[in-house]
C-alpha cells in the first residue's frame, strides 16, 4: 500500500539552521567513476538514498568492492577493463542519471547486458545515449526504452558529437565511454552541470573545456590506460534545498540558514530566478572544493514577489526546480511565462502536465503548451478546501512540492507516494520536523 502524508495546516513562522543530504548527481557520479580505479576511494556523506544505492548494486554486479561505514563509503572499483565473464541483468531503478551513464561504463562490455528499471524509468528516453554509444560500436537490442541489451566492443572508437538538449546525463554517458576509447572524442554540448567535467580534472584526465559560444561548450577528451582514486567529501544538495528556500519564501517571519550546499554555477539557476522574482536569498562563506563551489545559503521571507518572464539561459541550470519555482509564482503579483521547458515531461513523471494539474487544483489560473507555461499570480491566495494528489509515477519532486504548497497555502491535502522521497531526499521530512519544531 503506498503510504499518504495528509497536511492541514501551514507552517509558522520558523527560524532555524539545517543541513541537507549529500548532492545525488555528485553521489552517483562518485560512486561510478570511483568503480573504475583499483584502489580505494574513500567518499564522505554520500547521499544514501535509493538511487545512489542502485548505483552502488550495479557495480557491485560489475565486479568493485564496496563497504559502509557510517558516514564514510569506500569502493574498490576493477579498473577499466571489465573481467564479467557472464552475461548480467542491472537495474536502474527509478535512476535516469544512473540508467544512462551506467550505459558509457559498459562500453567496452563483451558480454551482453541487459539494463532494466522501475514502470517510471521504462518510460524515458534513452536513445539520447544509445545514438552516441552506437557510434563508439555498442550494439543494443531495443534502444529507446528500458529494458535494453547491450553488448560493448573490445576497441571502442573515439567519437565526434553534438548534444543539443542540453542534458548533463547524455554529455556524461560520452565522455565516460570516451575514457576507455583509443584516442580523442570531441563533444559540442549544450551547457549543463559539469560535476564530471570538474571530477575527470581533478584526476587530471586529459580533458579541455572551452566555450564554442554563448550557449555551448566543446569538450575534448582522451582515452586512458588507468584512472587514480577519488576521495570526496560530498556537499549538500541545492535540489533538495530548493523546498525549503521556498518554503522560507513563502512563510511569514521566517529565516533559514542552510549550510555547506554546493553552489556550482551549472546548478543555481533557482537562486538566480527567485532573485529575480523579489526573493531574498544570500550566498554566505562561500568556498572551493576540488574544482566545486560550495556556500551556506541564507533564507528570509519575502514579501511583494512579483512574476516574471523567465529567461531561457536559466532552464538547464534550474531543470529540476522549476516545481517550486512555479508555486513561487503561484504567491507572485503578475503574470510569470517559462518557455522552452519540454524537457521537464522528460522526467520521473511528466512534470509540466503534473505542475499545471497542481495549480489547477490550487486554484491558480495557468496556460500549458508542450514547451511552456504562463502562471498568473495571486498574492492572497488562502486555500481552504480538499485536494488529493495521486497517480503522478511516485515522482519525489511532485510529492515534495505538494508538501511546500500544502505548508504555504493552507487547504486540506492527501498526498500519496510518502515512500517516493527515499528516491533522493530520504530525511526530507524529518528535516521538516527539525524546522516546524
Ligand atoms: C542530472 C541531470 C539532469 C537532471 C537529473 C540529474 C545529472 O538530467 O534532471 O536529475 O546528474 O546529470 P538531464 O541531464 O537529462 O537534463
Amino acid at each position: 500500500m503506498d503510504k499518504i502524508l495528509k497536511i492541514n495546516r501551514k507552517i509558522y513562522s520558523f527560524k532555524k539552521i539545517i543541513n541537507v543530504e549529500g548532492d545525488k548527481s555528485l553521489s552517483i557520479r562518485w560512486v561510478l567513476i570511483s568503480s573504475l580505479s583499483k584502489k580505494k576511494s574513500i567518499a564522505f556523506n554520500l547521499l544514501k538514498s535509493e538511487d545512489v544505492m542502485s548505483a552502488i548494486n550495479c557495480i557491485k554486479a560489475l565486479g568493485s568492492k564496496v563497504k559502509f561505514k557510517k558516514n564514510k563509503c569506500e569502493i574498490i572499483g576493477n579498473g577499466l577493463q571489465f573481467n564479467n565473464k557472464k552475461e548480467l541483468v542491472l537495474n536502474a531503478g527509478n535512476s535516469g542519471t544512473l540508467g544512462r551513464l551506467i550505459l558509457g561504463l559498459l562500453i567496452n562490455s563483451k558480454k551482453k547486458i541487459k539494463l532494466i528499471g522501475d514502470k517510471s524509468l521504462s518510460r524515458r528516453d534513452f536513445s539520447r545515449v544509445t545514438v552516441p554509444l552506437k557510434k563508439f560500436g555498442a550494439k543494443f537490442k531495443g534502444s529507446k526504452n528500458l529494458p535494453l541489451e547491450m553488448k560493448g566492443v573490445n576497441n571502442p572508437k573515439p567519437i565526434k558529437y553534438f548534444e543539443k538538449k542540453g542534458s548533463a546525463q547524455c554529455k556524461t554517458t560520452i565522455m565516460l565511454a570516451a575514457l576507455k576509447s583509443n584516442g580523442l572524442t570531441t563533444i559540442k554540448a549544450k551547457k549543463s552541470r559539469d560535476h564530471t567535467e570538474l571530477m575527470l580534472k581533478y584526476l587530471k584526465i586529459p580533458i579541455q573545456i572551452k566555450k564554442a559560444d554563448k550557449r555551448y561548450d566543446q569538450i575534448k577528451i582522451y582515452g586512458i590506460k588507468d584512472i587514480s582514486p577519488l576521495n570526496y567529501k560530498i556537499p549538500g544538495d541545492i535540489s533538495s534545498c530548493s523546498f525549503f528556500i521556498v518554503l522560507t519564501l513563502l512563510s511569514k517571519k521566517s529565516e533559514l540558514l542552510i549550510r555547506n550546499i554546493n553552489i556550482n554555477p551549472t546548478r543555481i539557476g533557482i537562486i538566480k530566478i527567485l532573485k529575480m522574482m523579489g526573493g531574498s536569498i544570500k550566498f554566505l562563506n562561500k568556498r572551493s572544493y576540488k574544482g566545486e563551489k560550495i556556500s551556506d545559503i541564507y533564507v528570509k521571507s519575502s514579501k511583494n514577489l512579483k512574476g516574471i518572464n523567465c529567461p531561457t539561459k536559466y532552464n538547464s541550470s534550474a531543470i529540476d526546480e522549476f516545481l517550486v519555482i512555479f508555486l513561487v509564482a503561484a504567491r507572485s503579483k503578475g503574470v510569470s511565462n517559462f518557455r522552452d521547458i519540454s524537457e521537464l515531461n522528460q522526467k520521473e513523471s511528466p512534470r509540466l502536465k503534473w505542475a499545471s494539474k497542481i495549480l489547477n487544483f490550487m486554484g491558480i489560473k495557468n496556460i500549458m503548451t508542450k514547451s511552456s507555461i504562463k502562471i498568473f499570480g495571486n498574492p492572497n491566495l488562502n486555500l481552504e478546501k480538499k485536494i488529493n494528489i495521486k497517480n503522478f509515477s511516485k515522482d519525489h519532486r511532485i510529492f515534495m512540492m505538494s508538501v511546500i504548497a500544502a505548508l504555504t497555502f493552507g487547504g486540506q491535502w492527501k498526498i500519496n507516494d510518502l515512500d517516493s522521497i527515499k528516491t533522493s531526499f530520504p530525511k526530507f521530512l524529518e528535516i521538516l520536523k527539525k524546522i516546524e519544531r
